[in-house]
């Protein structure tokens, strides 16, 4: 593995982005979606999020590595009455977990969140399938507490009904 550089995705990167999204598709790892996506798809998707970027709702990072995207981190600002939480979501290729890439991820991420809604936001949420121990672990040692489940919320491969936990700490 070369070097890992974690930046902002860009209109370009819709190519990258599909074959990472994809390939987290075909191994139907512990994510809510659940099928692959065309390039059409996909380049309207990231429209939307740089838009959203732009308009300081979301923030965005990817890591690249091997001139290859292997890792995806968003923190989304909620709107309304949710406006003081922010949903943290995150993901790393297969054969780049557990070297790093996603305490990188985290660090870049939360970086620039604290930057464009420090004071506004108070708390960040995400939700963990009950399933997923390792990112159960990951999440703990960024300081997120288990809070709530949603129970039989998601379908697992094996086609039975796990739960959804419900995670959050202070921003
Ligand atoms: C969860 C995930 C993003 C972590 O990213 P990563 O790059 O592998 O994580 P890191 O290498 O930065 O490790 C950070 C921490 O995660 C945990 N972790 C990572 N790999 C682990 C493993 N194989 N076993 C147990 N814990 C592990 C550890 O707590 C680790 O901290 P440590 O290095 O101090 O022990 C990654 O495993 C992943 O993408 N999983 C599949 C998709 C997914 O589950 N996304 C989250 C959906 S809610």
């Amino acid at each position: 593995m070369t070097g890992i550089t974690i930046r902002e995705p860009e209109m370009n990167d819709a190519k990258l982005l599909l074959e990472y999204f994809n390939e987290l598709m075909e191994e139907r790892t512990y994510l809510v979606y659940d099928r692959k996506m065309t390039l059409r798809e996909e380049r309207k998707w990231l429209k939307e999020q740089l838009e959203k970027m732009k308009k300081g709702k979301l923030v965005f990072v990817v890591a690249e590595a091997d001139g290859r995207i292997v890792g995806t981190a968003r923190i989304e600002r909620k709107n309304g009455r949710e406006s003081h939480l922010a949903e943290f979501g995150i993901a790393v290729s297969k054969d780049y977990r557990s070297k790093g890439i996603g305490k990188m991820l985290w660090n870049a991420g939360y970086e620039r969140a604290k930057k464009l809604w420090g004071g506004k936001v108070r708390y960040l949420i995400l939700y963990v399938f009950e399933n997923n121990d390792i990112a159960q672990n990951f999440y703990r040692k960024l300081g997120f507490k288990e809070v709530a489940r949603v129970p039989n919320a998601i379908r697992w491969n094996d086609g039975s009904l796990i739960d959804d936990i419900v995670m959050m700490r202070e921003f």
